[in-house]
Order: structure tokens, then C-alpha cells, then sequence
């Protein structure tokens, strides 16, 4: 046996907090030790306001300011402006065009729920499966936003009638929110938001209203939004979205 033990392997010892809090973006490195002075940060539950803690990024969970801050630089969160006409999947044996054919370069990705084909906008993109899992469960609540093209006029009861609710094929159905944003002839747009994610749910409640869908487009997923992102076009979350994304499911 060698007298020499191996040398000690750093990644195991951890890298130091405020590093961490540096490459994760939240601040430089002369702030980040700062704002462990002053208790912002917590880890695993507990304020650490020592400067000398080091932790491994890959199993610690991180907050500052009582927000999460993902420090580990595998996971990542993406925003796919979904084009219409697109299904999706990430790979169709027909070699029909997917969202796949968009995220090649990012592997191991899955996306949050689905839109139909023939709608278009907002998906969420990540490699972190519990995120995942609650972003699509009804029961955390979050708020998927909608803008559709209905046909007008609109009755002047509609969004009472959505809000308390119908009773559709699969069972009751209702919006959280609901908004007419523009009458434009024989078209209206209107804005829906609710919470739950069963299949073709907005074409199936405008349709049951006497309002079948001619377009759908997907606007936010809690506080995320879709801003100026072309079809197609794909985005890293910024700190606060993805901060916001764990809050929102209790993570
Ligand atoms: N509701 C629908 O009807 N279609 C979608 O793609 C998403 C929500």
C-alpha cells in the first residue's frame, strides 16, 4: 500500500458559498459574501452567515432571500416559443416536425405538459423532473395564461359563466380569470387563465360556450412570460423566472 494517501479530491470538500453565489449569477463575489453576512442565504433550510462554508452545488439547495437559486449548473430551464403546426414530442417515429428538431443542441431535456399542435406559444423546457411533475399537477395551482381567437360578439356573461364553472365530457371545468381583450369585427381575443392542464381543456370550454377556438396561443406559465421571442425561438429562464417557477410549487 502506497504511504502517500491520495490527494484530497476538491469537488468533494465542496466550493465556497460565495463562489457558488457568483457563477449562479446572483451576484459578484465581494456582494455574495456580503449577502451571506448580512443572513440572506440559506442552505439546506438554514442561514449560513459563515464565510468560510463550502457546499457541493450538485445536492444543495440554496435561497436567498427566501428565493430558490439553482446552483447547479446541470439543470437547466428553457422557454420554447412553440410554432404552430408542431407537435409535442420530442421525437415522432413518422418524422413529422417536433419540438425535438428545435432543442437538438440540449439533451436530456423534457418538456412541461403539452399544447396541441395547432397551438402555439409558451412551453417550458428542464431537466428537473420534480419541477416538472408539479408545474403540471393541478393540485400546486399555477397559472397557465391563454389568449384566444373566438368568434364575436361575446355575451356579456361569458366570463361569469366560465368562472363558475361547466360541465364538459371529462367533468366540471372552470377559468380562473377570464377577459376580452380585443372585438375586432367578427373576431374577438379573448384572455383565459386557469389552472389545470386536462387534454385540448381552452378549445374545449370556449367550444362548449358557443365559442370554438380559430387560434390559441399559450401567454405565461405563472410568472414566466412569452415577451418578444419569435416562433421557435428558444430562451434560458432568468434567475427570478426560474425562482419564481420553484415558489410557485413549494420547491
Ligand atoms: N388547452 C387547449 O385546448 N390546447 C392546448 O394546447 C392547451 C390548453
Amino acid at each position: 500500500m502506497s504511504e502517500h494517501p491520495a490527494p484530497a479530491d476538491p469537488a468533494a470538500e465542496g466550493i465556497r458559498l460565495q463562489k457558488v453565489l457568483s457563477k449562479a449569477g446572483v451576484a459578484s463575489r465581494r456582494a455574495a459574501e456580503q449577502m451571506i453576512a448580512e443572513g440572506r442565504v440559506e442552505v439546506d433550510d438554514e442561514i449560513v452567515t459563515e464565510m468560510g462554508r463550502r457546499i457541493d452545488p450538485a445536492t444543495s439547495q440554496v435561497r436567498v432571500d427566501g428565493s430558490r437559486v439553482i446552483v447547479n449548473e446541470d439543470v437547466t430551464h428553457l422557454l420554447l416559443n412553440k410554432p404552430t403546426g408542431i407537435l409535442c414530442t420530442m421525437s415522432d417515429d413518422q418524422n413529422r416536425p417536433c419540438i425535438g428538431d428545435y432543442l437538438r443542441e440540449h439533451e436530456g431535456l423534457f418538456h412541461v405538459g403539452r399544447l396541441d399542435v395547432d397551438t402555439e406559444g409558451l412551453l417550458l423546457v428542464t431537466n428537473d423532473g420534480e419541477l416538472a411533475h408539479r408545474l403540471m399537477h393541478p393540485s400546486y395551482e399555477v397559472r397557465k395564461t391563454y389568449l384566444a381567437e373566438v368568434a364575436a360578439p361575446i355575451e356579456k356573461d361569458l366570463g361569469r359563466r366560465l368562472r363558475d364553472g361547466v360541465t364538459l365530457d371529462d367533468g366540471p371545468a372552470k377559468v380562473d380569470k377570464f377577459k376580452l381583450v380585443d372585438l375586432n369585427g367578427k373576431r374577438a381575443l379573448v384572455e383565459i387563465v386557469l389552472h389545470e392542464g386536462r387534454k385540448h381543456i381552452v378549445r374545449r370550454l370556449l367550444e362548449h360556450v358557443g365559442h370554438p377556438v380559430h387560434r390559441l396561443v399559450r401567454t405565461a406559465i405563472g410568472e414566466v412570460r412569452l415577451t418578444t421571442e419569435r416562433p421557435g425561438a428558444i430562451r434560458k429562464l432568468d434567475r427570478k423566472e426560474v425562482g419564481g417557477l420553484y415558489k410557485a410549487v413549494g420547491l
